[in-house]
């Protein structure tokens, strides 16, 4: 949903910042701020600062900074879209509807209806689970040592042997038309309508938000197949959800627990690993692992210990990485899987684990050693060989060359032999040639210009935070002279408002980025201990030497494109700008 930046405003200013991070943590008055311990990093001693004129806060321990926005995408790991309605409800600002066409007006009520029977579903299951009827599969669960709160929390079920839930969800008023879409039921010609789950233990399974999109069902003990799953409908898409998401996501950890089964997850959230989840009974996925990459950055793998788990864990890598995320590999050695190591050692054990958890690098190197025999000098050369090519894949030269000297290290081979290996699969293989050569060509393209957007940042900083600078350079600068298209639209907006309003409101410039990486960054253009401690004099002196550097670069970026494009009259106005740039610095007394 795209909102305009209109509304975002509206409701950005309908929410006062004070008010709405006091409701999520304590607050006190410190001068013209308000201070309190900061949610994003464990402290004792309160460096969390609200600021009500700028509507903003920053933490001065662990450098987080933002809006109200960018505060509920942080705290609440909202997108931003999601952050913009929880505020316009708690402000009362009607949204704007979204634009429906009759098709996908009628789409969306399907999947409302969907989703509604899938909560009667498990209302029923829930229910039966408590009844005489169930008390099979409550002691099911009891034996596999779930709590009364753990069943609750998960939602987890009974689906009866007489089954039933047809009947109910007639007598409710669906029509088979769209039960038949649900996925809970099977159409026979013959034999009629029945339950797909019959007499299972039921899992049901819910997206990140909390709604039920479909169920697994176990049977209770031995039996064909173990887990029966919803087949996928048009809300339950198996390769973009994951179980348990819905409380991973609010777990304050800065990494998940990837694991292959429910019980899996639900055990490790029974002994307080909240950051549990799964995929649904098929493999992982790439949405997933991006899924994943919203809310935190690494992923420890904690699958089964068996040669199954471990080839699962070893598809898996790529595909987190891919997605960014770094991963790591848990050993559940000599169990068979996390729940039922939980069950023979406890948390704490647990918890040992995943501190020595392999970097998931070295458990692809482990693996693959298991493949040659290293008494025979040419399998060991050949692993090396091979070790040299995986090696190839940390584009970062500093990162090859540590993780070429620990495998080295590791497997006891000369550190030069394994890197003149790597060295020469680099050279010899014509798609690194090119990486590497793209690698170069960006590297040349971006180092010479740091130096301006340090300087591009710098100056939105002075102008965002005083007033008077800006009409100092009013007619000298605009817009246009911050290339780097970050600073731009900050720039963009800073511009605007002094031309419009005479002033800034800082959090406004947040609305115009979307990503809480790009608020975050924004956010800091206003954090004055930016531009150091400085005199009077030495402040002058080095606020002109930025504005020259902007604008040096500015003119410069133009000249480059006015001759790659030959536009000769582009070319002429650059020209005379450089020219003049001294005479119009020194009119602007800088
Ligand atoms: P428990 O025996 O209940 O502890 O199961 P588990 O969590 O150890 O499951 P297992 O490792 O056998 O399987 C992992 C996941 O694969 C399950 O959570 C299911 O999602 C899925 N799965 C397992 N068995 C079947 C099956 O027979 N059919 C289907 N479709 N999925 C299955
Ligand atoms: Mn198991």
């Amino acid at each position: 949903m795209y909102y305009s930046d209109e509304v975002v405003e509206e409701v950005r200013a309908g929410n006062d910042i004070v008010d709405v991070i006091g409701s999520y943590i304590r607050l006190q008055k410190k001068g013209a701020n308000y201070m309190g311990l900061c949610p994003f990093h464990g402290e004792k001693t309160p460096s969390f600062s609200v600021s009500g004129s700028r509507q903003m806060y920053h933490c001065f321990g662990c450098g987080t900074g933002g809006n109200v926005f960018t505060f509920l995408m942080e705290y609440e790991n909202f997108t931003f879209p999601e952050a913009v309605k929880q505020l316009a409800d708690r402000a009362g600002i009607k949204l704007p509807e979204e634009e429906y066409t009759p098709e996908a007006r009628k789409r969306a009520d399907r999947r409302m209806r969907l989703l509604d029977i899938n909560k009667e579903a498990a209302k029923f299951y829930y229910v039966r689970l408590k009844n005489d009827a169930g008390k099979a599969a409550y002691n099911y669960f009891k034996r596999r040592g779930l709590s009364d709160e753990t069943i609750t929390r998960f939602g987890l079920g009974y689906s009866d042997k007489s089954g039933g839930l047809y009947q109910y969800l007639k007598a409710k008023g669906y029509e088979d038309e769209i039960l038949k879409d649900s996925g809970l039921f099977t159409f026979d010609e013959k034999k009629g309508v029945y339950d797909k789950f019959w007499n299972r233990a039921m899992f049901p399974i819910m997206d990140g938000n909390s709604r039920v999109i479909g169920f697994g069902g176990r049977v209770m003990g031995e039996g064909e197949p173990k887990y029966l799953n919803s087949p996928e409908t048009m809300i339950f898409d198996k390769s973009r959800n994951l179980y348990a998401l819905n409380y991973a996501r609010q777990s304050r950890e800065s990494y998940f627990l990837l694991c292959e089964g429910y019980m899996d997850v639900i055990s490790l959230h029974q002994a307080g690993f909240a950051n549990a989840v799964a995929s649904l009974g098929t493999a992982f996925t790439g949405l997933q692992a991006n899924l994943i990459a919203r809310y935190v950055k690494e992923v420890y793998i904690t699958y089964d210990s068996d040669g199954a788990g471990q080839k699962a864990a070893l598809r898996a890598i790529p595909i987190l990485r891919a997605a960014g995320l770094a991963a790591k590999v848990v050993d559940m050695k000599p169990y068979k899987d996390p729940d039922e190591f939980i069950k023979a050692l406890g948390p704490e054990e647990y918890k040992k684990r995943l501190q020595t958890a392999r970097n998931s690098f070295y458990f692809e190197i482990d693996l693959l050693k298991q493949e040659y025999d290293f008494s025979d000098p040419e399998q060991k050369t050949r692993f090396f060989r091979e070790t040299a090519k995986k090696l190839l894949q940390f584009s970062d030269e500093l990162e090859r060359r540590t993780y070429t000297e620990a495998v080295a290290k590791e497997y006891q081979i000369s550190f030069t032999m394994l890197n003149r290996l790597v060295e020469q699969y680099g050279s010899a293989e014509m798609p690194g040639e090119v990486q590497k050569e793209t690698e170069y060509r960006e590297r040349k393209r971006k180092k010479p210009e740091e130096g301006y957007y340090t300087s591009q940042k710098l100056l939105l900083t002075w102008l965002t935070t005083e007033p008077a600078l800006f009409q100092k350079v009013k007619g000298l600068v605009t817009a246009e002279d911050f290339t780097d298209g970050f600073y731009y639209e900050a720039a963009k907006e800073v511009f605007e408002q002094y031309e419009k309003e005479g002033k800034v409101t800082p959090a406004r410039i947040l609305n115009r980025y979307e990503t809480k990486e790009e608020q975050t960054k924004a956010a800091e253009l206003f954090q004055t201990t930016l531009l150091g401690d400085l005199g009077e004099t030495q402040k002058a002196k080095a606020f002109a030497e930025t504005v020259r550097k902007v604008r040096q670069n500015s003119i410069e970026m133009r000249m480059g494109r006015a001759a790659e494009t030959g536009d000769i009259e582009a070319m002429q106005k650059a020209v005379t700008e450089q020219a003049s740039l001294d005479r119009a610095l020194a009119k602007a007394g800088l």
